[in-house]
């Protein structure tokens, strides 16, 4: 069994939400890997995005994700893009059991839509194709990055997905 759970998915997946509650139900430290490039540059993403630029977000990205796989006993929740880098794939695979939360496009778009937060969905004429299009662009890497994956939609119970990885992780 590896020492830490990482969760990976699409923005609105709820990477966040769930990885609070599986990590306090297994007494485990949580983790956000946005939260925690935030607290470093003293920035929100979007003002980061704005400042210094995509690339400069995704060098922060790479090197937090680094620095806290070495850690142990905790739950990651990784940003949307992470698995665009195959460094953050490699640091993960080796370092956590990855959980992709696969969520259905119509679920993220109701999830996303009034965000304010997602820089990369900002400015978009038509947020549904955006959207529909970064994620065939991701579908893929999601899946072949991940240990184990749940499908989730908009009637899912938090608690239940909670539950399915725990059991995945124990008996991984
Ligand atoms: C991104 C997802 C965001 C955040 C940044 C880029 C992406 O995180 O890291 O805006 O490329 O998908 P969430 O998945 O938590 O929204």
């Amino acid at each position: 069994m590896k020492y830490n759970i990482a969760l990976i998915g699409f923005m609105g997946s709820g990477k966040t939400t769930v990885g609070k509650v599986l990590a306090k139900s297994l007494d485990m430290k949580f983790v956000d890997i946005d939260r925690a490039i935030s607290c470093k540059v003293k920035k929100t993403i979007p003002e980061i995005f704005e400042e210094f630029g995509e690339a400069y977000f995704r060098d922060l990205e790479r090197s937090i994700i680094e620095e806290e796989s070495a850690d142990n006993n905790i739950v990651i929740s990784t940003g949307g893009g992470a698995i665009i880098d195959n460094v953050n794939i490699k640091n993960l695979k080796n370092s956590s059991f990855v959980v992709f939360l696969d969520c259905d496009i119509e679920t993220i778009y109701e999830r996303v839509k009034r965000s304010k937060h997602r820089p990369l969905l900002l400015n978009s004429n038509n947020l549904l194709e955006h959207i529909t299009n970064l994620h065939e662009k991701r579908q893929l890497l999601y899946e072949i990055s991940s240990d184990f994956s749940i499908k989730i939609n908009s009637t899912t119970n938090i608690y239940d997905s909670v539950e399915k990885i725990k059991n995945a992780y124990i008996s991984s």
